[in-house]
C-alpha cells in the first residue's frame, strides 16, 4: 500500500556547476513527485558533519566533507506515495559506475571508488544525496529546513499551491 512521504533530497556541488538542476528536478516532477520546498544555499561544515554523523571516523569522510563546504548546493523537501524508496530508485546506486542507465547518477556521472581518490576533489562525485529511510528523511528534512519553509498540504501559508 503507497503511503504519502516527503524525502530530503540535496544536489552536490558537481549537479550545481555542471547546470544539473533543472534537469535533475524534472526527472522527480515527471513521474508525479511534488517538490514542497527547495533552496540554493552554500552548506557549512557544522551542517554537513550532523548531515553525515554516521559515517565520521570512516576513511572518505574528511574529503567528502571538504568537498561540499561552503559550496553551492540545492535543498529538496520532495513529496508523493512511497517517496522515499522511489526517489532512492530514480537516484541509482551510490557508485556511479555501477548505477544503472535511466537512473540520475547513471545518466549524468560515471566516477567508480577506485578513480575518486584520485579526483580533484578527493571524492566521490555522485551528483545527489537522497534519504535512504523514514527515520533519515525526518532528520534531514529538520536539519537543513526550517518547518514553516515546507509547503505540505497542512501548511496554511502555502495554500494557494495545492489549488
Ligand atoms: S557506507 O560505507 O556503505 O556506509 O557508505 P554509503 O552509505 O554507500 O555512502 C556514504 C556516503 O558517503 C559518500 N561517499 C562515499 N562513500 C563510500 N566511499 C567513498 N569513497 C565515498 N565518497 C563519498 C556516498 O556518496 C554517501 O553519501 P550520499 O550523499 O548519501 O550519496
Amino acid at each position: 500500500m503507497a503511503t504519502l512521504e516527503t524525502s530530503f533530497v540535496l544536489l552536490k556541488p558537481d549537479a550545481v556547476q555542471r547546470g544539473l538542476v533543472g534537469q535533475i528536478i524534472s526527472r522527480f516532477e515527471g513521474c508525479g513527485l511534488r517538490i514542497v520546498g527547495m533552496k540554493m544555499l552554500a552548506a557549512d561544515k557544522e551542517t554537513l558533519e550532523q548531515h553525515y554523523a554516521e559515517h565520521k571516523g570512516k576513511g572518505f569522510f574528511p574529503s567528502l566533507i571538504e568537498f561540499m563546504n561552503n559550496k553551492t548546493v540545492v535543498i529538496l523537501a520532495i513529496e508523493g506515495a512511497n517517496a522515499i524508496s522511489n526517489i532512492r530508485k530514480l537516484v541509482g546506486s551510490t557508485e556511479p559506475a555501477g548505477a544503472a542507465p535511466g537512473t540520475i547518477r547513471g545518466d549524468f556521472c560515471h566516477m567508480s571508488y577506485a578513480r575518486s581518490d584520485n579526483a580533484p576533489a578527493g571524492t566521490l562525485a555522485n551528483v545527489i544525496h537522497a534519504s535512504d529511510g523514514s527515520e533519515s528523511a525526518n532528520r534531514e528534512l529538520s536539519l537543513w529546513f526550517e518547518e514553516q519553509d515546507i509547503c505540505h498540504i497542512n501548511n496554511p501559508r502555502c495554500d494557494q499551491f495545492f489549488m
